[in-house]
Formats: C-alpha cells, sequence, structure tokens
C-alpha cells in the first residue's frame, strides 16, 4: 500500500470553504461556507440536483478549480500554496478520475489510453508501462481488448477502460463524476462492482450521482442542493 495512505490523519480537510463565479458583474455563490473532512479508506457519495455545486466540489478536490476562500488540505498539506505544478504533480500521482463521458483518446488504442498518466509521469520504460497497463485491463475484464479501438468498445468497456486508466499510477483516491451516468443499470451494477471491489481494497473513493439507488454502495453520503449540505431529511423534503 501506498505509505501516503497508511497515515491515520484524514485526506482531505475543507474548512469553511466558499466558491464563487464571476457572471457579469455579478458573483454567483456556489459552495457556501462548507466543511467536510474525508477519511481514507471512506467511499464517499455526493447527491444533488443538477446545478447543486457537485463537479464545483470535485474540480476542488482535485485542484483542477480553486476555492475563493477558506482552508483545503490534502493530505495535510494547504492546496492554496501549492503551484500549478506541485499541483500537477501531485493529482497525476494521487488523483485517479473516472467522468460520466469516458474521456477516452480515440487516436489512441485501449491499452495506450492506460497508459497515459504513466506517460506523463514519465519515469516507466516502455515495456513496463505495458505491463502495467495490462495488469491493470486483466483487473476491470478487458484483457482480450488491448488492442482495440475505443470506439469498437460498448459504453460500459469504455467506461473500464476508463477505470484502468484512473488506476495505473496507484492513486490515493478515486473521483467518479457520474461515473454510471450513461450506463444501463445491469452496466452500472458491473461497474459499482469493481469500485465497491477497489474501496475493500483500500481506495478511498468519492464519487457524485444524481441516483438514490446508488447510495446503497456507499459508506457515508452527502447531500447538497444550492451549494449546501443537508441532512437526509432535510434534503428529501427540500
Ligand atoms: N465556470 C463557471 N462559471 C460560472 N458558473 C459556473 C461555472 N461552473 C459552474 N457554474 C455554476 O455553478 C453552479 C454549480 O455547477 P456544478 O457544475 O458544480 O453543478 P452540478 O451539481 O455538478 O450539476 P450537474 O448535476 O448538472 O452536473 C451552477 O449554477 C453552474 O451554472
Ligand atoms: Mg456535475
Amino acid at each position: 500500500m501506498n505509505q501516503a495512505n497508511e497515515k491515520n490523519s484524514p485526506l482531505i480537510v475543507m474548512k469553511n470553504i466558499n466558491k464563487y463565479y464571476p457572471v457579469g458583474k455579478n458573483q454567483l455563490h456556489v459552495l457556501k461556507n462548507l466543511d467536510l473532512t474525508i477519511e481514507r479508506g471512506e467511499f464517499l457519495m455526493i447527491m444533488g440536483k443538477s446545478g447543486s455545486g457537485k463537479t464545483t466540489l470535485m474540480n476542488i478536490f482535485g485542484f483542477l478549480d480553486t476555492i475563493s476562500d477558506g482552508e483545503y488540505l490534502f493530505d495535510e498539506q494547504d492546496v492554496s500554496k501549492l503551484t500549478e505544478n506541485q499541483k500537477s504533480d501531485l493529482r497525476n500521482k494521487y488523483l485517479g478520475f473516472i467522468f460520466q463521458q469516458f474521456f477516452l483518446i480515440q487516436s489512441l488504442n485501449v491499452r495506450q489510453n492506460v497508459e497515459l498518466p504513466m506517460v506523463y509521469e514519465g519515469k516507466r520504460k516502455d515495456r513496463e508501462r505495458q505491463d502495467v497497463a495490462k495488469k491493470y485491463l486483466d483487473m476491470v475484464g478487458l484483457d482480450t481488448k488491448e488492442k482495440s479501438k475505443t470506439t469498437e468498445l460498448s459504453g460500459g468497456q469504455q467506461q473500464r477502460v476508463a477505470i484502468a486508466r484512473a488506476l495505473v499510477n496507484e492513486p490515493l483516491l478515486i473521483m467518479a463524476d457520474e461515473p454510471t451516468g450513461a450506463l444501463d443499470s445491469e452496466t452500472s451494477a458491473d461497474i459499482m462492482a469493481i469500485l465497491t471491489g477497489l474501496n475493500k481494497e483500500g481506495k478511498t473513493i468519492v464519487m457524485v450521482t444524481h441516483d438514490n439507488d446508488m447510495t446503497k454502495y456507499a459508506s457515508r453520503v452527502i447531500y447538497m442542493k444550492d451549494g449546501l449540505f443537508l441532512d437526509e431529511e432535510a434534503y428529501k423534503h427540500a
């Protein structure tokens, strides 16, 4: 296991964070005085209707966007003090992203897509990269599709390629924004089986969903509305 995964400190601590987007002359208040701690090993789900701020929060977790004020500590480091280069390094080393639309590169075959985070990392030789990619393709049940074009795969297979790609650098945190949003319920269950398996092995997972049926897979659920966290009862009646 990754050394940083063995610490007792929380992986993520957010204190009183706000996010504003400038819209014309106004400021849109998208995240409102949020406090959140994510412990290592959690499978946290963020539920909320469209526009509630889920993706904005995920982008902040992943250093793809910044908070307007408040404090964000990732693995005890103050993210506001990191340079863009440091953030890119941390992102590539510690974070794995999975999206609703997969974002595979069509000009590359399946295995080459999975190799990409290792290419960015720039540490491994070609042969080693290929072996690692094959190992993760095997894990998601796609060992026979190594040389296929991504356009020849079903949606569920494409999402499995994206999961393999998210895993090759052995991230501390897997972030999945609506990973089953484009999939039918049976294929979604296959994807959730992979994610829950990874969580049982110790990976911390944060997943965004609209779908109440997904919450059964979570170890904790956060409910969002209009940039606020609500408790479950308040959310149901909101
Ligand atoms: N770059 C931006 N500039 C201005 N406003 C933005 C920007 N990104 C998001 N917003 C606004 O912030 C709010 C939250 O958006 P966000 O994408 O986080 O919602 P979401 O909960 O992920 O919704 P969905 O379920 O539709 O993906 C929305 O009102 C959106 O219009
Ligand atoms: Mg979103």
